[in-house]
């Protein structure tokens, strides 16, 4: 064999090796961390310059996360014990499948009952300003403790569900390796704040970066198209933005549903005033994300209408008083859909199995 020929196959095979475990190492990182996204979180392509002056920001990947932790609240988020009945998850009522919402008018939980308000998605809730439609819980951690305790939904409370995570030893090691031991008894002992600030710190890699309207933000043009671009300036103009705006596209201010014209589809939930019992915050909402709308039917509180077409001609009607035209409302409907991002792809947990004095599940 002359050398020109052997060295040409050595660099072939040392490029090819170079590149094996260039890949098995991003890999075995996406795989480490159980969260990883549709496209690898890379774009190719040229990019023109960034829009940075536009109302709407796009989502930055972050993988700068505590993975232990991480991973535990993931166990948590699918963990079936942390309900009375043994059945019900979080993700139950927020499929990560499906959106992260339950695509049902309102959730089944505990004992088949129904509850009161329409699930919102928790993908991208770490950018609301704060949880819930009336905004009651302040941050991801507060929010989690209360559908363990909500007798509609997971229906158990904290000290059973924090009693059963206690009797399973690998709960009880992964909870240590991860908070430490108990300061006072030196004992491995579980609390229901590790338990919701492990949750929080799952639910906050629940993101969804790469959507085509991002990768328009971020200076690829061609990433939407012309009827796209109109819905967007259509979304401006008409004033969709003055509420729907930032990194969520919502989720940063609360606003009254029924400016322009009072909602009288629904007048039995009041929103914010429950929180405050300031009259003037009757009817007041968290505004949504609208990142993933066309995955979270039904839409509105209420559950009022399946059809994102209609929830656009109703918060024209109620929010703008404004009428469109069809062509404009399916213009924005276009726009709407181009804020579907890369899902996150989560390996399914395994979890740990019962011992004999883990409290048995309870239908009742
Ligand atoms: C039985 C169904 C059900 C279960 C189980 C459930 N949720 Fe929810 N979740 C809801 C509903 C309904 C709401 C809205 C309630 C409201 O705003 O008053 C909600 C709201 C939320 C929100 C606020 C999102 C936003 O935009 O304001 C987050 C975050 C969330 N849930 C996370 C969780 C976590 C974490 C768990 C498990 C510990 C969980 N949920 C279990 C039905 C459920
Ligand atoms: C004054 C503030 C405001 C304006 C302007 C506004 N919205 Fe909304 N939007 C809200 C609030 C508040 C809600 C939640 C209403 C509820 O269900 O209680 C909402 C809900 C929605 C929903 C349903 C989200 C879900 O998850 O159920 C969509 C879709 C939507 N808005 C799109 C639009 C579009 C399109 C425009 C412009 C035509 C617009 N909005 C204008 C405040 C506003």
């Amino acid at each position: 064999m002359n050398t020109g020929k052997f060295s040409t196959i050595i660099c072939l095979l040392a490029f090819f090796v170079i590149n094996t475990i260039i890949l098995s190492v991003t890999i075995a990182d996406e795989q480490q961390s159980g969260v990883g996204y549709g496209r690898g979180g890379r774009m190719s392509g040229g990019a023109s310059s960034a829009r940075e002056d536009e109302p709407i920001k796009p989502i930055s990947i972050n993988f700068d996360y505590n993975r232990a932790k991480v991973e535990l609240g993931k166990k948590l988020f699918f963990e079936p014990r942390l309900s009375k009945s043994g059945w019900i998850t979080c993700n139950s009522c927020h499929n990560l499948a499906t959106g992260g919402a339950d695509n049902l008018p309102t959730s089944i939980g505990h004992k088949w009952f129904l509850g009161p308000i329409n699930s919102p998605t928790v993908l991208n809730s770490k950018f609301n300003l704060a949880q819930f439609w009336d905004g009651r819980a302040k941050d991801l951690k507060e929010q989690a403790g209360g559908p363990i305790a909500n007798p509609l939904e997971m229906g158990s409370n904290h000290e059973l569900a924090v009693s059963i995570l206690q009797s399973i030893p690998e709960y009880v090691q992964w909870f240590s390796e991860i908070y430490g031991l108990d300061e006072m008894y030196g004992d491995e002992i579980i609390t229901i704040d590790q338990v919701t600030d492990a949750i929080a710190a799952f639910e906050e890699t629940l993101v969804t970066p790469n959507s085509n309207f991002d990768n328009w933000l971020n200076g690829y043009d061609n990433s939407i198209s012309e009827i796209e671009k109109e819905g967007y300036d259509l979304f401006k103009e008409k004033g969709c933005i003055v509420c729907h705006n930032g990194v969520g596209v919502g989720g940063n201010s609360y606003q009254k549903f029924g400016i322009a014209k009072p909602y009288d589809k629904d007048t039995h939930t009041l929103g914010r005033y429950n929180v405050t019992k300031d009259e003037k915050d009757k009817y007041v909402f968290k505004v949504p994300l609208l990142r993933n709308i066309e995955l979270t039917a039904p839409y509105f509180h209420d559950a009022s209408t399946w059809d994102l077409a209609e929830a656009v001609n109703i918060m024209n009607e109620y929010q703008l008083g404004l009428k469109l035209t069809d062509s404009e409302t399916s213009k924005i409907v276009a726009f709407l859909r181009t804020l579907t991002g890369d899902q996150p792809s989560v390996i399914f947990p395994i979890l740990p199995p019962s011992t004999s004095t883990t409290a048995k599940p309870n239908r009742n």
